[in-house]
């Protein structure tokens, strides 16, 4: 726990593995070109002083989980020294069905054994229980924690992309402190911050954030961690086309002019926006691409003025401050 609770008190960078393990479909087996791109990532991550690696049951149907579970054979020192956050929770069951949701006993402990079985290891720091379940029962979640604690299967417990009333209630059912929250939210999506500024005024119309999800994390000491924060690259070199807003455009101009000023990457920048919010939020960047895990350090080398902050802000939402 020592190990956990001094990393959750620091603001870093988590590297996401959902992009690794090749394809989607469950019948496409791992080639040994998946291997090599995650052995390459990984040996990146680590160069960077990346300690801190986010999975799911769900990414690449576990095949994300078995190509890292070889990369720690390959490596047996590493388990001791990081943090390996995984989550369960979700069927995804296909088209046209979508995904199904599933906080019972019995998926719970069987999700987790699964995710131990493919890494090949025999305790998870922290697990993430991935989105709500509507259906959770609450003796069933708490048999279900209470008994993986005992067991020594996970360490502590988090959410994702959960609400502080949701984080409050399975407090509760779980009698459990809850360590972490993932959200997704970047310079793309800011109404986190947007519906702080827009209380009784029009810039808080439709916003898609719950007010007070964020303080109450910040409050009670709910790490919060960022999914998707370089914003799938849109504003730091993926090719954009005619569909896309004319706000993003705007946003990436301003993007590459702060990074040619500050002579840092454009990946930095987008990084650096998020983690200069006080809340200390940790993105989970999910690129393979080793230059582009490279560039995301460069968030710790600057520090963007306010102005440049607020400017970044309202060229993304494409409003004015009240
Ligand atoms: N809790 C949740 O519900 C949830 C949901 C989604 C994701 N996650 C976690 O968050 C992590 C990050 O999410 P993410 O991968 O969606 O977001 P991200 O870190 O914002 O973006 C990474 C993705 O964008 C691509 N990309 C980035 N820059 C690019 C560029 N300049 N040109 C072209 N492509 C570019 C990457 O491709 P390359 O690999 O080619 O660079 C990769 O596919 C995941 O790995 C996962 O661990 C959690």
């Amino acid at each position: 726990m020592e190990k956990i609770s001094k990393t959750l008190s620091e603001q870093y960078i988590i590297y996401g593995a959902m992009g690794l393990g090749g394809d989607w479909a469950k019948d496409k087996p791992i080639t040994e070109e998946h291997i090599e791109e995650a052995k390459a990532a990984l040996n990146t991550a680590i160069e960077c002083g990346i300690t801190f690696f986010d999975l799911a049951d769900i990414y690449k149907g576990g095949k994300s989980e078995t190509v890292f579970g070889y990369y720690l054979k390959e490596n047996p020192t590493l388990r001791e020294k990081i943090i390996i956050q995984s989550k369960v929770g979700i069927h995804l069951t296909g088209a046209p069905f979508g995904s199904r949701f599933d906080f019972s006993y019995s998926h719970i402990t069987q999700a987790v054994d699964g995710i131990l079985h493919r890494l090949g290891t025999d305790y998870l720091d922290i697990l993430l229980l991935h989105r709500p379940d509507p259906l959770m029962e609450r003796e069933e979640l708490k048999r279900a924690i209470d008994e993986l604690f005992t067991q020594g299967k996970i360490r502590s417990l988090g959410v994702s992309n959960m609400d502080h009333h949701q984080i409050q209630l399975i407090e509760t059912y779980t009698g459990r402190k809850i360590v972490a929250n993932q959200l997704e939210l970047s310079l793309l999506k800011t109404d986190f911050v947007i519906n702080t500024v827009g209380f009784n005024n029009p810039v808080g119309n439709n916003l898609n954030f719950p007010l007070g999800a964020l303080e109450y994390c910040m409050l009670n000491n709910v790490s919060l961690q960022s999914w998707s924060p370089l914003a799938r690259g849109i504003y730091s070199g993926r090719a954009l086309d005619a569909a896309t807003d004319e706000t993003v455009y705007k946003t990436k101009e301003i993007v590459e002019r702060i990074a040619k000023d500050r002579n840092v990457s454009a990946d930095g920048v987008v990084l650096a926006w998020l983690m200069k919010h006080p809340a200390k939020i940790n993105p989970v960047i999910g690129t393979k691409n080793p230059v582009r895990i490279k560039n995301a350090m460069d968030a710790f080398k600057i520090q963007l003025t306010r102005d440049e902050w607020y400017e970044l802000l309202v060229a993304s939402k494409g409003v004015r401050m009240p």
